[in-house]
Formats: C-alpha cells, structure tokens, sequence
C-alpha cells in the first residue's frame, strides 16, 4: 500500500495510461478523482477502480476550460478532503490535424497547446494550494519522447506542448520545493493504447515493437508503474527530473 492514505487527481483517466494509473494507485490504497472528457470511459474506470477495492469520483470535464479543471479540483476536496498527486495525463495527439509547422492552421496549432499545456497550467494552478494545505504533495508531468528527439513525421504542436512542460516541470520544482511539493516529468515512448491506436496496425506495432532495444512496444502499465514511484514517498527526494520510460528508444 504504497499511497495508502493519498489522494491522487488523474486527468484524461477514462483510457489508456490515466485509467491503468486510477486502478494501480487505487490498488496501492489511494483515492482517485478520475477526471476526463468521456464520461462513459471515465465510468468505467471508476468500476475498475471499485472492483481493485478503491474509491473514485468521477468528474467529466475539459482539461482545456479552466472552469472544468477548477471544478474537479473542488469537487476532489470536497469528497476525499484534500488532494496529495496531481497527475497532469490528458493529451491528445491528432496526427491528422497536427502537422509540420508549414502545413499546420493556427486553429489546430492552438487546440492541441490548450489540451497538451495549458491542461497541466490550469491543474497545477488550481491544484498546488491543496497541496499545500496537505502539507506537500507530488505533481506528475507527462512529455513524450517527442519532445526530446525530432521526427520526419512531425506534430509540431504537440512537440512544442510536451517540450514547454519540461521547463514547467522545473518551474514548479523549483518555486514549491520548500513546501514539500514535488514536480517531475515522464516521457513515454510508444506505449500501446487508444492514442495510438488510429495509426498502429498489428503489424506496424510488431515492427516498431521489435526495433527498440526491450523489442516490445509499451504496455500503459509501463507508465502506470513509473507514475506510481514519483507519486509515493519513494522518490521523496526527486524533484524538476524527467524519466524516460521508452524502452530504450532514446537510448539509440
Ligand atoms: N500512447 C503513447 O504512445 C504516448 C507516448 C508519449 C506520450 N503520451 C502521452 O501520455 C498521455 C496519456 O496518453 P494515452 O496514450 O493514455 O492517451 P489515450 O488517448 O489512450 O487516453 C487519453 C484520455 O484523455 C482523455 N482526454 C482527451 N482530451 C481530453 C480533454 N480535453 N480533457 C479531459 N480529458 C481528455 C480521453 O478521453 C482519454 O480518456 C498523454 O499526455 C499523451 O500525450 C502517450
């Protein structure tokens, strides 16, 4: 029970990596505020995390709309009674619509930075004064690898969000180290869940798999895990670091 007695806010926690951590951090004897834009997801999420024996509240909501973000906060409070790991998840990436910088419109350029940055600005904002009032707490970030190496296939947009937060991360270690709050990043690589899913056929996840050193693709438990060790007493002296869980893509 390695967050026994913790409240956890997790956005985007309906799919993938948010509800593998909802169900890991509840099985670890958190709360959870499962926070998402799907309700339905984010319902089912929260029957998982019953049936692993934890507690969650459901808040439906945009990352992107400050008044969606301070709500879930409120609401998290005012059901578990305080919040002690903002998980800053929810990220969208639109290969469609997010592009190299020269065939990208202004519109897609800024939805992708509201969802992808300003999401973790209004989570952070209106989540480190309960931490606070908790007597410290751990903020997790999410980058990407993406933002630590180019593609041929850009999404510029989205490499520039997942990068800005690299120096929020820091930012954020820095000014509230002396409450006891910590901030550290993870940068996933290529992890097998709904985001990918439009652009990964069983074949291309076979080959991308067996080009990284670990020969595998990610599973969202992958992450789960490493959000998991930054968000208990564990990593109690790590702050403003990024950890790279990628199965040694960057390594190569
Ligand atoms: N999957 C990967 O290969 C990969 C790689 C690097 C980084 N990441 C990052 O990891 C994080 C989780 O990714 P995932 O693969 O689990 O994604 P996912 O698409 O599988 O799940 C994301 C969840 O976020 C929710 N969401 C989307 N937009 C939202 C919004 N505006 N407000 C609230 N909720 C919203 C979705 O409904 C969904 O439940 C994201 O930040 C993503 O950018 C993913």
């Amino acid at each position: 029970m390695r967050l026994e007695g913790k409240v956890a806010i997790i956005t985007g926690a309906g799919m993938g990596m948010g509800r593998e951590a909802s169900v890991v951090f509840a099985s670890e004897g958190a709360k959870v505020v499962v926070f998402d834009l799907n309700g339905e997801a984010a319902a089912e999420t929260a029957a998982q995390v019953e049936s692993a024996g934890g507690e969650a509240l459901v808040v439906v909501g945009d990352v992107s709309k400050e008044a969606d973000v301070q709500r879930a906060v409120a609401e998290g409070v005012a059901r578990f009674g305080k919040l002690d790991v903002l998980y800053a998840n929810a990220g969208v990436l639109w290969k469609d619509r997010d592009k190299s910088v020269i065939e990208t419109t202004e519109a897609n350029w800024d939805i992708v930075q509201a969802i992808n940055l300003k999401g973790p600005f209004f989570l952070t904002k209106h989540g480190i004064p309960e931490l606070r009032k908790a007597g410290g707490g751990s903020i997790i970030l999410v980058g990407s690898i993406s933002a630590l190496a180019g593609f041929e296939l850009a999404q510029d947009s989205y490499t520039c969000a997942k990068a800005s937060l690299i120096g929020l991360a820091k930012s954020l270690a820095v000014q509230f180290g002396p409450d006891n709050i910590r901030c550290n990043i993870i940068h996933p690589g290529m992890v097998d869940t709904p985001l990918q899913a439009p652009y990964l056929t069983e074949e291309k996840k076979r080959n991308i798999g067996a080009s990284l050193p670990m020969r595998r693709l990610g599973h969202p438990r992958d992450i789960a895990n490493a959000a998991l060790f930054l968000a208990s007493e564990e990593s109690a002296w790590m702050t403003g670091a990024e950890m790279i869980v990628d199965g040694g893509f960057i390594a190569t």
